[in-house]
């Protein structure tokens, strides 16, 4: 099963129904967690005028920041229509976020930075879940980290709430495709310590 998943980019206009996308969810809450704080929090968007406001609300950051990267217009143009029909084009939305509402605080920032390393490592454990449920519904799903470049452009766009940080968005729909096979490194290149025949 695991090797059959696959980012799908395109999807059937079908609806997916909201059972499902609540057993994604609570699959997804298996996930381990630091301290077992469940720091992980979704968003659902579903309806039409939702997602074109994300749309349009990321899309705008997006060409503001190419454009003071002094990136060629035309260019900026493409990328943000492509970046809007993706998220318009997926019936479901699940925005990942993390809070550290719940997670320890340290007098310094070495040890703070560690807390939010686990939240981040914790959500996004939950958040490979996620995906592989969606492939046991034989749904298709896309991890768009976006969000993180325009964390507080997408919490305004959605209403989030102020602990909230989107820490990626989940395109999920029936697919229109079935998902190019990405090509992995060979074990000998990414292990150590193990004698591989
Ligand atoms: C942290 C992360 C960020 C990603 N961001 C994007 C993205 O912004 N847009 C996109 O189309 N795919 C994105 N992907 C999907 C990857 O491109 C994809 O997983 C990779 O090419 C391997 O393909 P596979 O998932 O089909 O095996 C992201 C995946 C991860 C884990």
């Amino acid at each position: 099963m695991i090797a059959g998943r696959r980012t799908v980019r395109r999807f059937l206009a079908d609806p997916v129904p909201d059972a499902i996308v609540a057993d994604m969810i609570r699959a997804a809450t298996r996930a381990p967690s630091a301290h077992n704080r469940q720091p992980w929090r979704f968003h659902v968007v579903s309806d039409t005028e939702g997602k074109a406001r994300l749309a349009k609300a990321m899309g705008d950051k997006l060409r503001a920041d190419r454009t003071r990267d002094g990136d060629d217009g035309e260019v900026i143009r493409q990328d943000v229509e492509r970046s809007s029909a993706r998220i318009n084009g997926a019936p479901t939305l699940i925005a990942v976020c993390l809070t550290l509402d719940d997670m320890d605080t340290y007098p310094d920032e070495r040890r703070n930075d560690a807390e939010l390393l686990m939240a981040v490592q914790s959500t996004a454990m939950a958040a490979q879940i996620l995906l592989l449920k969606a492939q046991a519904e034989d749904l298709g799903a896309c991890w768009m980290c976006a969000p993180l470049f325009c964390a507080e452009t997408v919490k305004a766009a959605l209403d989030l709430p102020v602990s909230w940080r989107p820490q990626g968005l989940i395109l999920l729909g029936w697919p229109d495709e079935p998902g190019r096979v990405r090509e992995r490194k060979p074990l000998a290149d990414i292990v150590t310590g193990l004698k591989l025949s």
